[in-house]
């Protein structure tokens, strides 16, 4: 599979704090690539870099294997489209007239802008002015701006933030029907289960560093959920688990953050010490769990 967007060592520093940490970036062409992390871990100020916006402090970006650079930087960004923090149109104009100036700035044929209006569905509110848009609207607006140019890579930062649960569910949709349509979406949200059903690719970010990178499957494999442990002896259970930290917990023995391999060992003390145990059961984890533990620090 080809990445469209590779970084290396990708960092930002403000004086002496570095909020985006040697990122190295795979984003390969065709995903829903979900860039997940808490306020602050520094998602949009790697967009930023991503798309020349801000300028990076060490490492590189390469778009479909080009070096972004001052040569290379125009041609590369126009196979990008993008929507950062607030939504672009300008407020006083309708639908319509925004899009009529993207037109005009990029020299596009109707063609493409009737597309881009259809794709988001605004059609049928293009005589609108823009202040008269819920925020859901003016999202879809904008997306609608950047898809004119027909990008191969969709970069959105927190399209679905102040969304009410419909707005949510509108821009998941639009996500996916985008990338039906063949474009790679990037799209950020401090919320994983905001992207977990469209993305196909995760990133999560925490404190500027990427904690993890890959699918949704390789991450849950890489958990390590707590181990319940249903003893008619649980004082001797949680006695003989203590050195992997287990505890009594209303009746059972709770053995936190174990994998396989410490689950196994965990069991061979138990059956050393002859605890009467009946069943040994790996706690039941939302994707959120495992996101908490990552940007927590607790790591996978
Ligand atoms: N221009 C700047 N000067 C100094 N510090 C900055 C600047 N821009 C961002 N930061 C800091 O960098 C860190 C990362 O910010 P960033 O906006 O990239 O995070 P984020 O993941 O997008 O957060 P959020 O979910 O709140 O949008 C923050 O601590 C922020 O205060
Ligand atoms: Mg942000």
């Amino acid at each position: 599979m080809s990445t469209i967007i590779t970084t290396h060592s990708l960092t930002k520093s403000y004086g002496d704090r570095t909020v985006v940490d040697g990122l190295d970036l795979r984003v390969p062409e065709g995903c829903v690539y979900g860039f997940v992390g808490p306020n602050g871990a520094g998602k949009s100020t790697t967009m930023k870099m991503l798309l020349s916006l801000v300028r990076p402090t060490r490492g590189e970006v390469r778009v479909m294997g080009r070096r972004m650079d001052r040569s290379t930087r125009r041609e590369l960004l126009g196979s990008i489209g993008s929507l950062i923090e607030t939504p672009p149109a300008y407020a006083h104009l309708t639908g319509a007239e925004n899009m009529r100036l993207v037109q005009r700035l990029l020299r596009l044929g109707d063609g493409r802008v009737d597309r881009a209006v259809r794709t988001v569905r605004l059609q049928d509110h293009l005589d609108k002015r823009v202040r008269a848009y819920s925020l859901g609207m003016k999202q879809r607006l904008g997306i609608a701006m950047a898809l004119a140019r027909e990008p191969r890579l969709l970069v959105l930062d927190e399209p679905a933030n102040g969304l009410d649960p419909a707005g949510i569910d509108e821009m998941r949709h639009l996500i996916k029907r985008l990338a039906d349509d063949g474009i790679t979406v990037m799209v950020s949200s401090h919320l994983l289960d905001e992207v977990d059903r469209t993305a196909t690719v995760l990133g999560i970010l925490g404190g500027g560093r990427l904690l993890f990178q890959g699918t949704r499957d390789e991450l849950f494999s890489r958990s390590v959920p707590d181990v319940l442990i249903d003893t008619s002896e649980p004082e001797r259970a949680a006695a003989a688990t203590e050195p992997w930290g287990g505890t009594l917990d209303e009746g059972t023995v709770r053995v936190p953050g174990l994998d396989h391999p410490a689950t196994a060992e965990v069991v061979a003390r138990l059956v050393d010490a002859r605890v009467d145990v009946y069943g040994v059961r790996r706690e039941d984890r939302s994707l959120e769990d495992v996101f908490m533990d990552l940007t927590r620090g607790r790591g996978l």
